[in-house]
């Protein structure tokens, strides 16, 4: 007798939905557009995800295309880029977004003899940067020193496709063109799996498309499939119990998918039932992609929401390099998250992240202190003056392309 069993889920019924551009939080969207000649992204404030104009300021300082960028999960003001010129960028973003272009980055780390085409920060320590390049050498920096602390060579004979921490970044991740997966210590320089033989599952996928981009949700395991140049996000409910991989649904859209974010969870509208928000990439737009599970009543949903990773670090990034491992700090979205304003990075020795522009000379008079006073002065004023004239012409051109009409 064949009996059809429906699983119970309270994910079963997730459903997607483009949607306006009304969003915040946690602040902002960045994008890598092609630029002639150098390399650049954007990045936007999130009520901004419309329309891009063109002549909107980005983030430029890379002399090759950026390849990767990446945010900073414990400072939503900062983002690592990496790129073809054979180097990683990182960059402070002011605090209402860029009004002038911004070329001059806070580090940057040098030791790649190739492109540069994946960078990843540790998930629970300040600081800690791993980078992966064409020469198949991954490193992973401290940050705030901008030094290259750990160098694992001659693990991988062939191009790295992609670098991931597991939870508490006590261990990565690799993919690589010789088609095996490896789990490595980084600390013990260590590889400690690899080629994982017998998959635990295989689910057939009607998708003619290549690549797919998964994003993982520890904390419902619910992890969301997007195709790379398909319309479409499928999602699977992931279990401990044999068939482990359980397919939810799927959310379709017209045009293709250039490319994906996904939004922090803290960054969720809790208040909506929203579960998971991307952001899909057209030609020169953005669109945030909502998942929602509908439910009738306005309260908070404690069983949608479990307790996810906050923006604090669990350590500093020399207590990880000398071996310590943190867990992520748990924060409860039941309020709603709210980013503290006055965010700083916190400085454990030198770091290039806060000591920029204050750096004094050792034997420092207070006659050149008066000069520096002065230039800096000076630089400020003509900052003001060059954000004031550039609102000015944003608000001509707006005139201009109405008399255009
Ligand atoms: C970090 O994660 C690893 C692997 O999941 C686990 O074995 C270890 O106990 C964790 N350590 C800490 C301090 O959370
Ligand atoms: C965020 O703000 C709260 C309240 O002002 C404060 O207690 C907390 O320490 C702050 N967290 C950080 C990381 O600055």
């Amino acid at each position: 007798m064949m009996r059809r069993v429906v699983r119970q889920s309270k994910f079963r019924h997730v459903f997607g939905a483009a949607v306006k551009n009304d969003q915040f939080n946690p602040k902002f969207v960045a994008i890598i557009i092609e630029a002639s000649g150098g390399g650049a992204f954007l990045v936007l404030p999130l009520h901004k995800t419309g329309r891009i104009d063109k002549s909107y300021p980005t983030v430029c300082g890379h002399t090759g295309p950026v390849l990767d960028i990446d945010w900073c999960p414990h400072n939503d003001q900062v983002i690592a880029s990496s790129s073809e010129d054979c180097t990683v960028m990182v960059w402070q973003i002011p605090e209402n977004g860029l009004v002038t272009a911004l070329s001059e980055p806070v580090v940057v780390l040098e030791g790649h003899s190739k492109r540069v085409g994946i960078i990843t920060w540790h998930p629970t320590a300040r600081n800690v940067l791993l980078s992966a390049g064409c020469d198949n050498q991954i490193y992973i920096w401290n940050v705030g020193t901008g030094e290259a602390m750990i160098s694992l060579e001659d693990m991988h004979p062939d191009v790295i496709f992609n670098v991931c921490w597991n939870r508490n970044g006590s261990l990565i991740c690799t993919s690589c063109k010789d088609k095996a997966i490896r789990v490595i210590d980084p600390r013990k320089e260590t590889i400690i799996a690899q080629n994982m033989e017998e998959p635990m599952t295989v689910h057939e996928m009607d998708t003619s498309n290549g690549v797919l981009l998964p994003f993982y949700d520890p904390d419902t395991n619910v992890v969301y499939l997007c195709g790379k140049g398909d319309s479409t996000i499928r999602y699977f409910e992931i279990t401990d119990e044999s068939p482990y991989v359980h397919y939810l649904s799927a959310y379709s859209s017209k045009e293709p998918q250039r490319g994906m974010g996904y939004m922090p969870k803290r960054g969720l509208d809790v208040n909506k039932c929203e579960i998971a928000r991307f952001f899909k990439l057209h030609e020169r737009k953005c669109e945030p992609i909502v998942m929602t599970v509908p439910r009738k009543s306005d309260l908070f949903q404690d069983d949608l929401y479990p307790d996810t990773a906050g923006p604090d670090p669990a350590l500093e990034a020399e207590d990880w390099f000398e071996g310590k491992n943190g867990d992520p700090i748990p924060i409860s979205l039941k309020n709603g998250y709210v980013p503290n304003k006055s965010r700083e990075f916190k400085v454990v020795k030198k770091n290039f992240l806060d000591g920029k522009g204050t750096k004094k000379s050792e034997n420092s008079s207070p006659k050149s202190e008066a000069k520096l006073e002065e230039i800096l002065k000076e630089i400020k004023s003509l900052k003001d003056l060059v954000s004031s004239q550039e609102k000015r012409i944003i608000k001509l051109e707006e005139q201009m392309s109405k008399i255009a009409i």
